[in-house]
């Protein structure tokens, strides 16, 4: 089953010049999948990401994910679409200073009011699996950032969302915090079946995925997948990312 379904997309923003960021995007991914999206800088990755999470708007094409076209839908549906349906995780993490971590955590699901015994039970399920457990009392400006990324990862995937999309989740994060939570991107996309979109400009990171979109100039590039050999996977990202050019800094 197609968990996102991406058809002739194309965003235009319009200014005194105006500026083609997508031109004719098409691509599919499956339930359970774990994409990655790559291109040197300025090649639209956060704009084709913003226009899947409903921040941004298409200028055209299709976009469906669960069969539904959440650019359709009217503000209150499209609320209910993006709670339901899609999670978030940032560079910055995002998460609320006043509220501990636990109430960052149960945010979405207060939002949706989930019943309480079904919040708890979700609640420990993540936390254990993101081993998180003794955090959850403690406010933002007591955890490192590994951790705080950690919780944001607990807060995007508790109400069991159809598509995980993640703009450089590791952007901030040093080797081994980032290798960390690639680590549990892995487990949640083994463990619980969620489906995730990330964009990374770091071939390390995206040697995690299964799969990896290119885009150069706002149009598809390549894919490749990963197989079972993640060393040669890890080669082929850095050989397509050189041959794609940039600066050297941005790839
Ligand atoms: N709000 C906007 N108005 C006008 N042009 C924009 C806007 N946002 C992005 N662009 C332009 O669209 C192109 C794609 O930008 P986008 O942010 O999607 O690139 P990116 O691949 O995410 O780059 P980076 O790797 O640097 O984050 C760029 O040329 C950018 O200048
Ligand atoms: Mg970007």
């Amino acid at each position: 089953m197609n968990v996102l379904e991406v058809k002739q997309l194309e965003k235009i923003y319009i200014g005194k010049v105006n500026h083609t960021a997508l031109n004719s995007v098409t691509f599919d991914i499956q339930q359970g999948d774990f994409v990655g999206i790559m291109g040197p800088s300025g090649s639209g990755k956060t704009t084709l990401l913003n226009c899947i999470s409903t921040i941004d708007m298409p200028t055209g094409g299709e976009l469906k994910v669960n069969g539904q076209s959440p650019h359709k839908l009217n503000d209150e549906e499209l609320a209910e679409f993006r709670r339901r349906e899609l999670g978030f995780v940032f560079q910055d993490f995002n998460l609320v200073d006043t509220l501990t971590i636990k109430e960052n955590i149960l945010l979405p699901m207060t939002l949706d009011s989930v019943p309480l015994p079904e919040m708890v039970n979700r609640l420990e399920k993540i936390t254990n699996l993101l081993g998180i457990e003794h955090l959850l009392d403690k406010r933002t400006f007591e955890i490192s950032g590994g951790q705080a990324q950690r919780a944001a990862i607990a807060r995007a995937i508790i109400h069991q969302p159809s598509l995980l999309l993640a703009d450089e989740p590791t952007g901030n994060l040093d080797t081994k915090s980032a290798k960390d939570v690639m680590k549990l991107f892995t487990s949640v996309n083994e463990t619980l079946q969620t489906t995730i979109l990330m964009v990374t400009h770091d071939p390390y990171v995206a040697s995690f995925c299964n799969r990896i979109i290119f885009i150069k100039d706002g149009k598809l590039h390549n894919e490749i997948h990963r197989g079972d050999d993640r060393g040669n996977f890890y080669q082929s990202i850095i050989d397509t990312l050189s041959f794609l050019g940039g600066e050297r800094g941005d790839i």
